[in-house]
């Protein structure tokens, strides 16, 4: 089980969760602006170009308030570099950035993401599509993996044994790297600065002979640099070493650090079965609505749980699946049907992941700004969203 990295509820401490329609995801626009203004800062202070990664947050409507920060985003492919261009994540601007990186590229998709890119990164010196990159102009990468393990869940672990992700440093032929304006490597998750640094000094051990041959170093994602722990300082000192050694502009494409304790995902309990375990029956579901918590697996800090507290709850999902389950928490007020729970720390990776499994209705998507007090309800979702997906 991994352990939740959520600060703790932060402003959303004030926030009556009775103005919100169940299930809803609730955004602070004050929280992800204080995360981003950290962001830039480590931007302006050490020379990076910081993108977010869209697989992480893609909330579109904060699309302006990230483009007013951060350097651009960077994609997972074909449909998240368009909708990076259509919302204006990326507008185009001179000095904005696109990078789209896929394991492998589809024939059919390849010219329209050259035409959406500005970085394009590839998994292996031979990938299908590099060509093409060239021939258009596209400034184009190489994953690399630097093969080395830190203590990480192997299931988020780029670097584990015959991981499919990024080039194998060891197997890397130099000749094979002049085709390259850019170097790549993501192989961190929520993780502080010494991993970082460890994985830089073993790739350039490797390749410190020709890292001047390049035009850019992407340091991935998976910093979790707007965490208040996070070593900054080491953070900016490698950042400003390897731009004055190599001469390289160096990128870093966060997704977490930029949503990190940004929003919550509020319910109403449906039913109380005390038979068992005092199960909570929610009309939240972990597997639809924040599926990590399964798949990680991880057991999200709820909004006023209390270690020693009176009451002990097993606040089950509605789907069918056994395991839909957010965890065991004990609470010093008792829960009754109607009450509402939110779970904290749930704006990156839940409302790019959610599913309709069961027929469990998508969460709606609040925007609140904790400064003003202003919310908006910026979507709901209704059984049309359920039945489109099925034929
Ligand atoms: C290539 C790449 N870049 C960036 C990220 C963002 O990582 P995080 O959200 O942990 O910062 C990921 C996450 O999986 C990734 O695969």
């Amino acid at each position: 089980m991994l352990p939740t990295q959520s600060g703790g509820p932060g402003a959303f401490a004030q926030f009556d969760l009775n103005r919100v329609p169940t299930p809803c995801y609730v955004v602070d626009e004050e929280k992800i602006r204080s995360n981003l203004e950290i962001l830039r800062d480590i931007g302006d202070r050490s020379g990076a170009r910081v993108l977010l990664a869209l697989k992480a947050f893609s909330m579109w409507s904060l699309a302006g308030l990230i483009e007013e920060y951060l350097d651009g985003c960077c994609a997972s492919g074909v449909w998240e570099a368009r909708l990076a261009r259509e919302k204006n994540f990326v507008p185009p601007k001179k000095e904005k950035v696109l990078s789209t990186f896929s394991p492998a590229f589809r024939k059919e998709e390849i010219e329209e993401v050259c035409s959406l890119s500005d970085h394009l990164i590839f998994n292996s010196p031979k990938s299908f599509g590099v060509e093409h990159a060239r021939k258009a102009g596209v400034s184009c990468g190489l994953r690399i993996n630097p093969e080395l393990s830190l203590g990480l869940d192997p299931k988020y672990d780029p670097c584990a044994e015959n991981s499919r992700l990024g080039y194998p440093l060891d197997n890397l032929k130099k000749e094979d790297l002049s085709q390259f304006d850019g170097l790549h490597f993501h192989t961190l998750c929520e993780q502080n600065f010494d991993p970082l640094m460890q994985t830089w000094l073993k790739v350039e051990k490797r390749l410190g002979d020709i890292l001047e041959n390049f035009k850019w170093i992407n340091l991935g994602g998976g910093h979790h640099c707007t965490r208040e722990d996070y070593d900054r300082d080491g953070l900016l000192n490698l950042i400003s070493k390897i731009t004055d050694k190599y001469k390289v502009q160096v990128y870093l494409e966060p997704g977490e650090a930029v949503a990190l304790d940004g929003g919550i995902l509020v319910g109403e309990v449906l039913d109380v079965m005390e038979v068992t375990k005092n199960h909570i029956l929610l009309d939240l579901s972990a597997t639809c609505h924040a599926p990590d918590v399964i798949e990680a697996p991880y057991r999200p800090s709820l909004m006023g749980e209390c270690k020693g507290g009176k009451y002990e709850y097993m606040l089950g999902g509605s789907s069918c699946l056994t395991a839909d389950s957010f965890g065991c928490y004990r609470l010093n007020q008792k829960l009754q049907r109607g009450d509402r729970v939110a779970f904290l720390d749930q704006a990156h990776y839940t409302m790019v992941k959610t599913n309709t499994f069961n027929g469990v209705a998508l969460p709606s998507i609040a925007l609140w700004n904790s400064k003003t007090d202003e919310l908006f309800i910026t979507k709901q979702f209704d059984y049309e969203e359920f039945v489109n997906r099925l034929s």
